[in-house]
């Protein structure tokens, strides 16, 4: 066993100590055991793969106290969701995990609530962290860190186990939505999306563009549904954290378009409106045309290159 794993393992509730038992956690982890062993370890009392359960008891709480109005899923959808993994019902979707840290009390400190996507190309998997939190008392101690590293370690187990085993599906990078500083409605949500991109940028996060040669303008590639029906599309911007032991880079336009892909497909299997889902796919695919992906550091992203550039918020 690795250093961190080894350090780690004691903490592990059963489920998630058998699930990624043969992934070297050290290597994908941005930083160093000894670190964690210092600013982490002290703070934690267990660590779980969160079922439906302990979701709606313990963790529901915390994850409504971070994310506010728009941006927050369901809690029911995330509840049955869990649910139905636990009972083999999502055998040919993406898997649905949430990581959770409790203190030695008991009581929960974060959560990283993720889906696993499969590209078409068969050869890569990326985890599509929805939420990541840490409640205010147990900020600053390498939690989310742990968590970034234990999204990546299951979402490479769960590539293994679709595999059939073999080591063949890489994961790359884990995938996630941001909404940068320039954006927000006033003060408050611009300083809290200054705050987030600061955070993002010093663990090396991109965002994953689209560069139009003919006019050198750059494009976000993220148009996100209405996710009820009669909501409009929003575009925000697709942000890229690099899996430590995986060099962070684009070969060709297609890793991009699967990735986009991949994600579209996610809420057609989830059942967001399917009208909402095409009319989407179509912008984000216009923009395509005579444009090439590329990744640019978070903190380049300007309002230009995501607010009304077809129309949309
Ligand atoms: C974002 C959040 C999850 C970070 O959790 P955390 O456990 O405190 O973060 P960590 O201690 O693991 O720190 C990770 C890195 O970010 C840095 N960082 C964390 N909080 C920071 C802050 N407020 N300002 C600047 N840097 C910060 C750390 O220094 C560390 O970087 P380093 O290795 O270069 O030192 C937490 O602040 C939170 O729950 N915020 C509210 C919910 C949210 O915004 N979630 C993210 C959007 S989905």
């Amino acid at each position: 066993m690795d250093e961190l794993a080894q350090l780690l393992a004691p903490k592990f509730d059963n489920r998630l100590r058998s699930h990624i038992k043969n992934i070297d956690l050290s290597s994908i982890s941005r930083i160093p055991a000894s670190r964690i062993q210092e600013t982490a370890l002290p703070n934690i009392g267990s660590i779980e793969l969160v079922s439906s359960d302990a979701f709606a008891t313990s963790y529901d709480e915390l994850y409504k106290s971070n994310f506010h109005g728009g941006e927050r899923e369901r809690s029911d959808l995330i509840v049955t969701r869990l649910q139905d993994d636990a009972n083999g019902l999502r055998e040919h979707l993406a898997p649905y995990r949430i990581i959770g840290i409790r203190d030695p009390a008991g009581h929960v400190a974060g959560g990283a609530q993720f889906s696993v996507l499969f590209l078409e190309d068969g050869r890569h998997a990326v985890p599509y962290l929805q939420y990541i939190y840490v409640r205010p008392e147990n900020r600053r101690q390498d939690l989310s860190e742990l968590m970034h590293t234990l999204t990546l370690a299951v979402a490479m187990a769960d590539a293994a186990k679709r595999g059939g085993g073999s080591e063949n599906i890489i994961v790359p990078f884990t995938l996630f939505e941001t909404e940068p500083p320039v954006h927000g409605a006033n003060d408050d949500k611009r300083a809290t999306a200054a705050e987030r991109t600061k955070i993002h940028s010093k663990s090396g996060s991109v965002a994953l563009m689209l560069r139009r040669p003919v006019d050198n303008r750059i494009l976000s590639t993220h148009v996100q549904p209405g996710l009820e029906t009669g909501e409009p599309p929003l575009t925000y911007v697709w942000a890229l954290r690099a899996n430590p032991a995986v060099a962070l880079e684009l070969h060709d336009d297609q890793m991009g378009k699967a990735v986009v892909a991949a994600y579209y497909q996610s809420l057609r299997d989830e059942g967001f409106p399917e009208e909402n889902i095409a009319l989407a796919e179509r912008m984000v695919e216009a923009r395509y045309r005579g444009s090439e992906f590329c990744l640019m550091p978070l903190g380049y992203v300007t309002k230009e290159m995501y607010v009304n550039i077809d129309g949309t918020p």
